[in-house]
């Protein structure tokens, strides 16, 4: 299976247009899958006071971005795994963030349907979630071929399209009846 380990860094304007797009409030968790230098950890504590947990799979970038946060005394709120995101439950995430290829993200749909919780926001830089809707994009254009960039928005539960949803939907709603019921019968 192709695996995209490249590392190539989202340029700063990008991460913050990622950021706000999300509305991501101080005291919230974020998520970098891919966390690359620590960069979106970074901004997203420092300048729109969140917490953030990065993974990180090549050993020089968890090395290096760790260093990064130690210097910015930041090790309180910002932990970066060494590992393979996959690996990672994102179900305390509000926000996750991504810059990953396409068939990464695919295979992360599943898993995400799974374990994000509901107001979580995905924000996906370039790749957009195929089968989900997204609630915003974002373009840049800056005329050159490679200065061209998009970033998409989802949000939790109203982006999922799939099948899986609408059964998520159909156990809230039985949830919701099953707490009515609780409510009238028990008192
Ligand atoms: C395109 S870079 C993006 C870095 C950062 N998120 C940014 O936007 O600046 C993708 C990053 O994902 C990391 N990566 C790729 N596959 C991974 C995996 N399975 N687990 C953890 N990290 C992975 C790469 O090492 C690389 O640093």
């Amino acid at each position: 299976m192709l695996r995209w380990n490249l590392y190539v860094p989202s340029p700063l304007e990008i991460v913050r247009t990622m950021l706000e797009l999300t509305e991501l409030k101080p005291g919230e968790l974020l998520y970098d899958l891919g966390s690359g230098d620590g960069r979106g950890l970074i901004m997203a504590v420092q300048d729109f006071g969140a917490n953030a947990v990065g993974v990180e799979l090549n050993e020089n970038l968890v090395k290096s971005s760790r260093e990064t946060v130690k210097g910015l005394n930041l090790t309180d709120r910002i932990q970066i795994i060494r590992g393979d995101l996959f690996n990672v439950s994102v179900s305390k995430a509000d926000v996750v963030m991504l810059y990953l290829f396409p068939d990464m993200i695919n295979q992360l749909k599943l898993k995400f349907e799974k374990e994000l919780k509901d107001g979580a926001r995905v924000v996906s830089h370039d790749y957009s979630i195929s089968g989900w809707n997204p609630t915003k994009i974002e373009t840049f254009n800056k005329g050159r071929l490679f200065n061209k960039h998009a970033v998409f928005l989802y949000k939790i539960p109203s982006s999922l399209v799939s099948v899986t949803a609408n059964q998520k939907k159909k156990c809230r709603l039985i949830k919701f009846y099953q707490f009515l019921h609780e409510l009238v019968h028990c008192r």
